[in-house]
């Protein structure tokens, strides 16, 4: 039975800062930002917006009766989740108005929580055919004001639904992972900005990627030559390029001409949105769908790179489906790109610095400067009060 992604639905908050006048205002050359690290805009979340209520918007564009009815499972991955106890996909599964006999949890382990959540869904589906399960992925990347983390945050969320006879891509069996316990990148419970090691978080993607992809490579049969593209959890867009040249020289010059342009597709949205931990790689994915000036022959095999600070890494592939592209919803991102508005450096950390009351009071915030259909809109004893404007 073929398994993986029927639908891939993105969302990401409508403010953004642009990275070439952050290294301004940083007193660093903007070639830094855009190139040394890759990145054009840095999305900036609102307070109206937080894990749930991105994950919620980016899974309302996709879900249609159908899915509602199918959708027996809800895996919320994510790092930035909202509540010690209580899983972020109950708050989804509630906003989205999905059917109660369902199954509703949230999967961390860094950057790899979403991964974790399709390979939970592909047992899940092979054990239920008829079932539909909806994977999120949604986090805000938070280093702080002035930190050389500063340039590679963002945020946002993607939707994915995993089923049998998926209509963009079926996931193939044969996967590698691997666990080192490392501290390269980590969150204590009372920090709401991350601690990095940076250079040695870099060295470390990089080193699990080689482990991964040397692992698959001496358990199958394949090698670069049987992929269309490969593409990465993406920090920051440099970061998957750098992993991509550790292998290039293994296929001839036209078939690395084939990945590096492929590559670049994968890496537009990233670049205009920044690291959304979780969802990075899926970003990636769908921005190689949405954004290739051609479409990719039906049968092409592309590989997924999963990195989680910490660390887990595991590498994996998909085979695109025959008509892919007409299951894509890419004039609805084209549009939420479009209808995002540029704030100034200035802006950005006066909404940086305005953060949740910690202390159990209650707050009322103001949905109606956020476009999005979903909204925080305050926190009341301790509850935080989520509105569909939709309903
Ligand atoms: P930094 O020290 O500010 O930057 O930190 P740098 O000095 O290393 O420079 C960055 C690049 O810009 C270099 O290129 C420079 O040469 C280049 P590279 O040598 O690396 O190819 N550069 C220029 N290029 C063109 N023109 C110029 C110029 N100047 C310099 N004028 C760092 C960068 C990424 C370390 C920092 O931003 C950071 O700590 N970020 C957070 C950690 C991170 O993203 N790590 C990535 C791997 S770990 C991971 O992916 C997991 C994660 O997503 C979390 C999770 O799993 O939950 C982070």
């Amino acid at each position: 039975m073929k398994i993986g992604i029927d639908k891939i639905g993105f969302y990401t908050p409508n403010l953004y800062v642009d990275m070439n006048k952050l290294a301004v205002a940083r007193d660093v050359e903007p070639e830094k930002f855009t190139i040394g690290i890759g990145q054009e805009k840095m999305a900036v979340p609102p307070l109206t917006q937080d894990s749930v209520t991105m994950a919620a918007n980016a899974a309302l564009e996709i879900i249609d009766e159908v899915d509602k009815e199918a959708i027996d499972f809800v895996i919320f991955g994510t790092e930035t989740g909202i509540d010690h106890s209580k899983s972020a996909a109950v708050y989804v599964h509630h906003l989205l108005g999905l059917h109660p006999n369902a199954r509703s949890i949230e999967v961390k382990h860094a950057c790899y929580g979403a991964t974790a959540a399709i390979q939970m869904a592909k047992g899940h589906i092979a054990l239920n055919p008829e079932s539909k399960v909806l994977v999120l992925g949604s986090d805000i990347a938070r280093y702080g004001l002035n930190t050389a983390g500063e340039s590679t945050q963002g945020a946002g969320a993607v939707a994915l639904i995993i089923s049998a006879n998926p209509k963009i891509m079926t996931l193939e069996d044969k996967s590698t992972y691997l666990t080192s316990d490392i501290m390269d990148f980590w969150r204590p419970i009372y920090s709401d900005k991350a601690f990095v090691n940076g250079k040695f978080s870099n060295e470390q993607y990089i080193a699990f990627f080689n482990t991964v992809w040397d692992k698959f490579k001496e358990e199958t049969d394949m090698d670069l030559n049987d992929f269309e593209a490969i593409c990465y959890h993406l920090p920051y867009t440099k970061m998957g390029l750098k992993a991509l040249r550790t292998i290039l020289d293994d296929v001839p010059e036209d078939v690395q001409e084939k990945l590096k342009a492929n590559y670049q597709a994968s890496t537009q949205y990233n670049r205009n949105v920044g690291n959304i931990y979780t969802g990075s790689l899926y970003l990636s994915l769908l921005s190689l769908l949405e954004e290739k000036s051609e479409d990719l022959d039906s049968g092409s095999r592309i590989g997924l790179f999963s990195y989680g600070s910490g660390a887990v890494g595991e590498f994996f592939t998909g085979v695109l489906e025959p008509n892919y592209q007409e299951h894509l919803y890419k004039n609805h991102h084209d549009e939420l790109f479009a209808s995002r508005k540029e704030i100034s450096v200035s802006e950005y950390e006066e909404i940086f610095e305005e953060t949740l009351p910690a202390d159990g009071s209650n707050i009322e915030l103001d949905i109606n400067e956020d476009p999005a259909p979903i909204c925080l809109s305050g926190i009341t004893d301790n509850m935080r009060q989520y509105v569909n404007k939709l309903r």
